[in-house]
Order: structure tokens, then C-alpha cells, then sequence
């Protein structure tokens, strides 16, 4: 099985984007053949800084390693690297309909963010997509739940070229994982958890101190148990499945064990556990942070074998359409 997926490299990476996704990419690339872009260019979509923009393509690319990608087994690289995205981009603009890219809910909460910069790259943005999935006839993508809007529309794309022009994608399979695939904001626990809203995160590398300080601190309901319901607890909800997929113990037995305990005491459980879990991770970024030969040599490795794979089907998609 040929697995893809990617990331911006907007922010830090925080608790949601490895239990909603990367978590699974370390998995995944045990037994499967793995991809995984640092998607820079749809980065470029929200206002940024192009003077340290470099510097935090680079930081995702350790913090994946961090984590456990490992370069033997999973191609990195950076989007912007294999140019072959931007020009299958191109090709599918034209079929995409613009009705379905303005339905997009990303689209609508980003437009509203950024009232004074709604480009036509935020408009374009699922199409690229679309172009990073379907160039290497991907069989599965692990997501979060926020980009399973998006899939459904690579996939719609890819049906309507295939018929269009004669079978050319294969049409991939998401993969969303049932318990954290939306972990929720630290500050509100009714907004997902955001790398663009940076006081919702709870980052990888946050030191013990900061990890104290905002688990105690977050956002929790009325009340005092420490009981899943989602309805009307959903900070105490969300906090306890990030302890559940931290700690590998089912919901189920974590209300047992803190029963008759207050928000208090389960918040400084949770904080102690956060800082034991990160801590391994933390200390393989700091012996990354020095290798950047190293690490630049490792994404552009893995950009040259991407574009091997990505070449071979935008040459079947122009021919298919009729381009010389
Ligand atoms: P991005 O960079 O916002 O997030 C990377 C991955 O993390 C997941 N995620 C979450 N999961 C659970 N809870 C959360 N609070 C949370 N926040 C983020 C996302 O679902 C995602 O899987 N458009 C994509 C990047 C992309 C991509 C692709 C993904 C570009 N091309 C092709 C898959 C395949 C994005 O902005 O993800």
C-alpha cells in the first residue's frame, strides 16, 4: 500500500496534528511504503513571513523526525521541491468546479479569518490537494478530521478525470483515526485545536514549565467528575482522550481511576504525563537541531524520489489530455 499525507509548515507541530495524523505516519511506515510532504506552498495561501518561512520549513522537517519518521523508511520532503505539483494543479484547476471549492469549510473559516486576504490560492487550495494525492496514485491518506472535506473532493476530481479522459488515478482511501482525529482547542473546547490560533495548542516541544501552565489552565466545564460527555463536557472530554492516547488506557478506566478526585488533581496527572511522553522527542529535536546538512540532504533525497513517482504520472495525465 502506498500511503501520502502532508503538513504545513506554518507552526510548531502541536498535540492534535500527531494524534490526529502523524502518530499514524510512524505507524504506518513499518509495514507500508510512506510519503510525507512538508506542504509549503499551501502555507503560502494565509499571511506569513517569508524571511523566517525557511527556517520553519526546516523545523517541521525535524520535528517529523523527532517524532520517529524515519528517512530509511519514509520519503520527507518539501512540496515546493517537485514542481510537478504545481503544474498538476494547473490541470486540475480546469475541471474543478468552482461551486464545489467555494462550498469548502476551510475555505469559509479562513476567509473569515483573514477578511483582508482571501486570495485565489485559498479558493485553490483543496485542488493542490487534489495534486499531491493523485501524483503518487496513493492508496491511503491519514488525516484529521478537518481535511476530510477536502479528500472527499481529490476523490471527486479524480473519478471526473478518469472518466474524462480514461482511467489515470487511483482513487485513495482516507484514513481517519476513531478516537483523537479532532483534538480540541486548550482555550475553547468547542474549536479544534489550531496551529493558526496559537494560545489553542499545546506544542510537541513545549518545556515542562509551559506543559504545567496550560494543561492546569485550560479551559474545563462546570462541574467536578471527570466523566466522557461530550455535550456538556467538553473540555473535560477532550482532555481525557488526550490522556487516554497518551497513556494507552481506554476512557473507560481513567473515569475509575479518577473518580471521587477533583479537575485539579486530574489536570496535574495529566501535565506530569504530557512532560514524561515528550520528553523523548524534545531530546531527539535538540540533537537535530544542529544537523542541518544532514537534514537538507534528507529532503532532498526524498524530493528526488518523489519526483521519480510524481514525473511518471503527469506525463500519463498530459498525454491523457491531449497536451503535446
Ligand atoms: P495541517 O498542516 O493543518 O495539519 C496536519 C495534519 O494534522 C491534522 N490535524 C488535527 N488532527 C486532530 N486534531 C486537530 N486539532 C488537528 N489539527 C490538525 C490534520 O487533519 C492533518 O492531517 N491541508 C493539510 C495538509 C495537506 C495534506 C495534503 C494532507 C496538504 N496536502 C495531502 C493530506 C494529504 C493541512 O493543512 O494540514
Amino acid at each position: 500500500m502506498r500511503i501520502f499525507s502532508g503538513i504545513q509548515p506554518t507552526g510548531q507541530l502541536h498535540i492534535g496534528n500527531y494524534l490526529g495524523a502523524t502518530k499514524q505516519w510512524v505507524e504506518l511506515q513499518k509495514n507500508q511504503e510512506c510519503i510525507f510532504s512538508i506542504v509549503d506552498l499551501h502555507s503560502l495561501t494565509i499571511p506569513y513571513d517569508p524571511i523566517n518561512f525557511q527556517k520553519k520549513i526546516m523545523e517541521t522537517a525535524i520535528a517529523h523526525l523527532a517524532i520517529g519518521i524515519e528517512p530509511e523508511k519514509s520519503l520527507l520532503f518539501v512540496q515546493s521541491q517537485v514542481k510537478e505539483h504545481t503544474e498538476l494543479t494547473w490541470l486540475l484547476n480546469t475541471i474543478c468546479p468552482v461551486g464545489e471549492l467555494q462550498r469548502m469549510t476551510q475555505y469559509k473559516e479562513k476567509s473569515r479569518q483573514f477578511k483582508k486576504n482571501i486570495n485565489a490560492g485559498l479558493l485553490n487550495y483543496p485542488i493542490l490537494m487534489a495534486a499531491d494525492i493523485l501524483l503518487y496514485q496513493t492508496d491511503i491518506v491519514p488525516i484529521g478530521k478537518d481535511q476530510k472535506q477536502h479528500l472527499e473532493l481529490t476523490k471527486m476530481l479524480a473519478k471526473k478525470f478518469n472518466q474524462k479522459f480514461g482511467e489515470t488515478f487511483k482513487i485513495p482511501k482516507t484514513q481517519i483515526p476513531k478516537i483523537g482525529a479532532k483534538i480540541m482547542a486548550l482555550n475553547n473546547p468547542k474549536k479544534k485545536m489550531s496551529k493558526s490560533i496559537p494560545q489553542s495548542c499545546l506544542f510537541l516541544f513545549d518545556e515542562p514549565k509551559t506543559i504545567r501552565k496550560k494543561i492546569m489552565s485550560a479551559v474545563t466545564d462546570t462541574g467536578k467528575t471527570i466523566k466522557y460527555d461530550l455535550k456538556r463536557k467538553p473540555g473535560i472530554s477532550n482532555l481525557l482522550t488526550i490522556y487516554s492516547l497518551f497513556s494507552e488506557k481506554p476512557v473507560k478506566e481513567l473515569e475509575k481511576k479518577f473518580k471521587g478526585k477533583g479537575y485539579a488533581e486530574f489536570k496535574k496527572q495529566l501535565a506530569e504525563l504530557l512532560i514524561v511522553k515528550l520528553e523523548p522527542f524534545q531530546r531527539k529535536r535538540k540533537e537535530l537541531v544542529a544537523r542541518e546538512v544532514y537534514i537538507k540532504e534528507i529532503l532532498n533525497q526524498g524530493a528526488k524520489k518523489a519526483q521519480t513517482i510524481a514525473r511518471t504520472t503527469l506525463q500519463q495525465v498530459k498525454q491523457k489530455m491531449g497536451l503535446l
